[in-house]
């Protein structure tokens, strides 16, 4: 064969109906097997037995990659490529040990999730899809002089929670919409923060006072649950509290007493504990939080550039090359 007799390597993908793309750069290179339910991730089970002898695996966040999976793939596993930008569901220091590569998609999704914030951020703050639901029953009197009021961006104070890529791209936009100011709590001052006068603030002092609070940090121990009882009675009871990171920055019973008691005024949520929501879930009920199913990188380009710069790390580490994104 073109191999001269050896094999192509072996690639195992956790989710069917991953833009055609990319799946077709990794068919060029390699043998691909591909659970086969788009909607569904692959049992953990059935992933255990599949990642056994691969020598890449090309997987999504809602995958956990952590010691169990790596004994049960053996030495022949040589580079782990996410569809993601978080990799809270990997265990980067088990990885790591074992001489494994591990490619993400940063910057791919950055302008997506900026675009994204800022319409969930005006979604709670004006209301939206409560308005909507006015409509559907009724509740539409009449044009009414503080009828769905909400604040506006314009004169606010912004406080963004991780000055990161996307963080700063989130920020940006925001500034087109003539805050007073925009404050950040980050390891370290940014450069970048300049073009929209970003002032870098411990977060006590950004949580009091801000009225927009935009959480863009990654999900890490040090910001597990950093939004909890005592943080939120740190906000305005003004604050609009609005999450595209993860779910598990934020201690989600705790935010549920604070918009229940109106310790702060509404939550936007992209991520949660759990994905998916259940339908009766408490959180669901109250009209001062909306909640979208984590969506932040849909568009389909994104979600097509973050297939093939995840195809393009796992061939990249088979052929010995720098990976184009590695963690
Ligand atoms: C990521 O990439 O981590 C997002 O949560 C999904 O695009």
């Amino acid at each position: 064969s073109l191999n001269m007799g050896k094999e192509k390597p072996q690639v195992y993908v956790t989710r069917a109906g991953c833009p055609t793309k990319g799946i077709d750069l990794l068919k060029q290179k390699c043998d691909v097997e591909i659970w086969s339910k788009p909607l569904e991730p692959v049992p953990r089970e059935e992933l255990l037995k599949k990642v056994k002898g691969k020598d890449a695996l090309f997987c999504l966040l809602t995958d956990k990659i952590d010691k169990e999976l790596l004994e049960s793939a053996g030495p022949s596993l040589k580079v782990i490529a996410t569809m993601s930008t978080g990799y809270d569901h990997i265990d980067v220091p088990e990885v790591k040990k074992r001489g494994i590569k591990l490619g993400y998609t940063p910057d791919v999704l950055t302008d997506a999730v900026a675009e994204l914030t800022v319409g969930l951020l005006l979604a709670t703050s004006r209301r939206l899809f409560e308005a909507h639901q006015e409509i559907l029953n009724g509740g539409w009197g009449s044009w009414s002089p503080l009828w769905m009021c909400g604040p506006g961006l314009a004169t606010s104070t912004v406080g963004i929670v991780g000055l990161g890529r996307i963080g700063i791209e989130v920020a940006k936009r925001l500034h087109t919409f003539n805050p007073s100011q925009i404050l950040y709590t980050s390891r370290s001052d940014k450069p970048e923060a300049k073009p929209f006068g970003g002032i870098r603030v411990p977060l006590d002092e950004l949580l009091a006072q801000s009225d927009f609070i935009v959480v863009t940090c990654a999900l890490t121990p040090e910001t597990k649950e950093m939004f909890n009882d005592e943080t939120f009675a740190k906000m305005k009871s003004s604050a609009i509290f609005v999450n595209t990171s993860r779910g598990g920055v934020v201690d989600q019973p705790a935010l549920q007493r604070a918009l229940e008691s109106g310790k702060i005024a509404a939550a936007g949520l992209d991520v949660m504990t759990p994905e998916p929501l259940p339908p009766d879930h408490p959180l669901l009920q109250l009209k001062n939080c909306v909640i979208i199913p984590h969506i932040g990188s849909a568009t389909t380009k994104t979600r097509e550039d973050m297939c093939i710069l995840t195809a393009k790390n796992i061939i990249a580490a088979l052929q010995g090359e720098p990976l184009p994104a590695e963690l």
